[in-house]
């Protein structure tokens, strides 16, 4: 989704805004745009296409220097990816210039109004139509800039993360939040604005998330004040000091996030789990799940809402709870979930799973489940997102930033802190024996250990991306706790490759896929020790019969399986209820490779965004 950035202080805004939107690249989009000023007028330059090509143009289109500037990246929604459309916008009066993360709901009836007092319009989009509504108030009501950005987002309907300045006033910008992130850096006598924190974390470890409904007005030189936009109150802003380092927001020597983001798996399980399990001792603590224990222990079911490879590891995450927990479960999808009067009690828990913490469907799940009076328990990666905020209680995955638009290590740390809760409650619902429990903490802690050793098969799964590559559908089968990581797997081939590929439960092949079967279809089998082994025997049988591509995922010493597919990778053995954790590694390895060989954009696929912050 659109990236924002923006700077004012003493030093050059060019070089700090472009390196921000490199930065903001993995968000996903298809446009890119910069406003400057130079101390006499504003300079603007924007694109269709990548930052770099912007960096091309802008370069010799307009001069540099600036100590104030905005940045956008535009994820295309109102309006095709055009140079036109992309951002920023100017006003009629070419006084104001405005960046947007989000989308102005009613934008064609305020364009409407705006058409009918004279303004025209160069672009098809909703963004252009705030800037002069924002215009259009500070000339009529006189009034300045920070007031009339108040005054037209009251009359706005929609979600949005702005920057706005106003050449007349070169020493101040003004921003506001509603639906979509935004984060101020500080700096001495410097400020830093943008959609994360990536963006300054080299500049300033001082920051600022501004809420829901509230702006700044951030001063160079000076101070900032923020105020709530509904009411005008004042609201004391809340510093935070960033963990981020620049390191986790590199490569580190790997060709792609994507991959580093794989090979950080075994850190980023342990981090997860770190200090939160105590093997020897038996315990697991979670401070969400233990503040919140009486509610947990009397919940009816537990509703699991999320989006994408989120919504994978609930599903994973409803084969835990009720095998180890007893808890009935639902997995919905955040988008339908919120649309489809759900029935919804003080009596559920609703657990909802973003990597991001700022997906918009799962957001607005989250506030209908709340108003329905359930409690919500969030699952989030980034720190302070708008979905942590959101929720009742929680549980960070700790598995750093992921850049990586196709999701990996996000996966395995979810269905990591899922396992936890699950072992928890089982715990303390008495659903699961001492020696069971016991024997999930020992093999839970050897995970990390045994994701390594599935790497150490990356030359393999590469050969096999080798022969495959070509080919235009895949089939992704598994039963049980390996269902999902098929259709996880399936997600990562189509996102980062495009090809098509779908998962399915092994046995619903005989339902429809099977047609599909010939001798020109590869058909990825997740067939471990544990899992309805006999009956996924029988499943691969049947695609050899039909003379299917056989890839099977099998538990290290399989004899079977090996003699009846084509190819086999395998993973150490470990319970059923965590093999995810090890059989989705090769599918995201595999993924990976044909993408490469394929020549795509393994980071930012087409088409897609890393946080989805429109619905
Ligand atoms: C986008 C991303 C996916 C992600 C999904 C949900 O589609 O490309 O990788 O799984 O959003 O995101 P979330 O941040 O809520 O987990």
């Amino acid at each position: 989704m659109c990236g924002i950035v923006g700077y004012i202080g003493h030093r050059e805004a060019y070089p700090i805004i472009l390196k921000g939107l490199k930065r903001l690249e993995y968000r996903g989009y298809d446009s890119a745009g910069i406003a400057l000023y130079d101390g006499k007028d504003i300079k603007l330059s924007k694109t269709k296409g990548k930052v770099v090509d912007l960096e091309a143009k802008l370069e010799k289109e307009i001069s540099t220097d600036g100590n104030l500037g905005i940045g956008h990246t535009r994820w295309a929604t109102h309006g095709v990816p055009n140079d036109v459309n992309s951002h920023p916008h100017y006003s009629n009066s070419g006084n104001l210039v405005i960046i947007h993360n989000g989308i102005i709901e009613n934008y064609e009836s305020l364009k409407t109004e705006l058409k009918k007092r004279g303004y025209t319009f160069q672009s098809d989009t909703d963004t252009e139509v705030l800037i002069n509504l924002i215009e259009d108030v500070m000339k009529n009501d006189g009034l300045k800039l920070g007031k009339a950005v108040q005054i037209a987002l009251n009359q706005v309907v929609g979600a949005y993360a702005i920057a706005v300045f106003d050449k007349n006033k070169p020493n101040e910008i003004v921003v506001a939040k509603l639906g979509s992130p935004l984060a101020i850096g500080i700096g001495g006598d410097e400020f830093f604005i943008a959609s994360d924190a990536s963006p300054f974390i080299e500049y300033t470890k001082n920051a600022i998330y501004l809420e829901d409904e509230e702006m700044a007005i951030i001063r160079r030189g000076k101070d900032l004040k923020i105020r709530k936009i509904k009411d005008d109150s004042l609201v004391d802003p809340y510093v935070q000091e960033l963990q981020l380092n620049l390191e986790q927001i590199e490569k580190g020597g790997f060709d792609h996030f994507m991959l580093k983001e794989i090979y950080e798996q075994p850190n980023a399980i342990r981090d997860t789990y770190r200090g939160r399990m105590l093997v020897n001792e038996g315990i697991i603590k979670l401070a969400g799940v233990e503040d919140n224990m009486k509610k947990f222990l009397n919940a009816d079911r537990i509703i699991i809402v999320a989006c994408g490879t989120s919504w994978h590891a609930g599903l994973v995450a409803e084969y835990i709870f009720e095998d180890l927990a007893r808890i009935p479960v639902e997995v919905e999808y955040a988008s339908e979930f919120r649309y489809r009067n759900p029935v919804i009690t003080e009596k559920d828990i609703v657990i909802s799973i973003s990597q991001s913490g700022e997906t918009a469907d799962t957001l607005a799940a989250i506030k209908l489940a709340k108003s329905k009076g359930a409690f919500v328990f969030g699952i989030c990666n980034v720190v302070g997102s708008s979905i942590a905020r959101e929720t009742n209680a929680g549980a960070y995955t700790h598995a750093g930033p992921e850049i990586g638009v196709a999701s990996t290590k996000a996966f395995t740390t979810q269905i990591t802190i899922l396992t936890l809760i699950a072992l928890r409650l089982a715990r303390a619902k008495g659903t699961i024996s001492s020696s069971d429990y016991r024997l999930h903490l020992l093999e839970l802690e050897m995970i990390p250990d045994k994701v390594k050793k599935v790497l150490e098969s990356e030359a393999h799964i590469k050969s096999i991306a080798e022969i495959y590559k070509n080919t235009r559908n895949f089939l992704y089968l598994g039963r049980g706790y390996n269902f999902p990581v098929a259709l996880e797997g399936a997600l990562k081939l189509k996102e980062i490759s495009y090809i098509h590929a779908e998962g399915y439960p092994a046995a619903e092949m005989k339902h429809g896929p099977i047609a599909l079967i010939d001798e020109n279809m590869p058909i990825i089998v997740i067939a471990t020790k544990y899992g309805h082994y006999e009956k996924v025997v029988s499943n691969i049988q049947e695609i050899r019969s039909r003379k299917g591509k056989i890839i099977g995922v099998v538990t290290q010493g399989d004899v079977n399986v090996k003699e009846l597919a084509d190819h086999v990778i395998e993973v150490p053995e470990t319970l059923e209820s965590l093999s995810p954790l090890l059989t989705t590694i090769p599918l995201q390895l595999l993924s990976y490779h044909i993408a490469v060989m394929l020549g795509k954009n393994v980071d930012q696929p087409r088409n897609l965004a890393k946080s989805v912050t429109v619905e």
